[in-house]
């Protein structure tokens, strides 16, 4: 099932009022709007979203630092999941990294977070290594996964 009727662009300034909304609403350990402020700045960082009927639908973060990329946050709206925005949202987030030459993209991901794990292996990402008691809330371990793009 294909989704349709969805624009990705550039993050702005003037989203951070609707991502402060779904952050609230989908992480335990929300950022705050004064990172998202740094990271618009941060010339490593790639920020898109999806619009859905001219709203903010979803987001993917994504850092390049020469060969290595990773995905720093990526989150869809729960009126929006299970239709493939994020499906769509890490694949342009893969797009931005081939495009500055990244050879690999990271990531972390909760053990018990089912739903992410399912699409980042149906996606090519690989359990590469765990982070030790890395979630501050519940002291849960991460798993690091990896993309290779060659
Ligand atoms: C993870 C998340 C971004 C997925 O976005 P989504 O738009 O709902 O996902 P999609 O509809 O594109 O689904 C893509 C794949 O994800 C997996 N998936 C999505 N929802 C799932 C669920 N509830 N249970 C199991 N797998 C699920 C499936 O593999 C699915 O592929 P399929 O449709 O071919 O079965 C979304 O659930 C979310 O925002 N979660 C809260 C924030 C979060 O956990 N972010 C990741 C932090 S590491």
């Amino acid at each position: 099932m294909g989704v349709s009727n969805y624009l990705i662009r550039r993050m702005t300034v003037r989203d951070l009022d609707e991502v402060m909304a779904i952050e609230a609403q989908v992480f335990s350990l929300p950022w705050s709007k004064q990172s998202y402020m740094g990271e618009l700045k941060n010339q490593f960082a790639t920020y898109l979203v999806c619009d859905k009927e001219a709203e903010v639908a979803g987001y993917v973060g994504i850092w390049v630092v020469f060969e290595e990329a990773h995905i720093t946050n990526v989150a869809v709206a729960p009126k929006w999941q299970g239709q493939g925005l994020g499906r769509v949202l890490m694949e342009e987030a893969e797009k931005v990294a081939r495009s500055k030459n990244a050879l690999r993209i990271l990531l972390e991901v909760r053990p018990s977070n089912h739903a992410a794990l399912s699409l980042y292996k149906s996606l090519g990402y690989m359990e590469t290594g765990r982070r030790k008691e890395y979630y501050s809330d519940n002291g849960e371990d991460a798993i690091v996964m990896t993309k290779l793009l060659f």
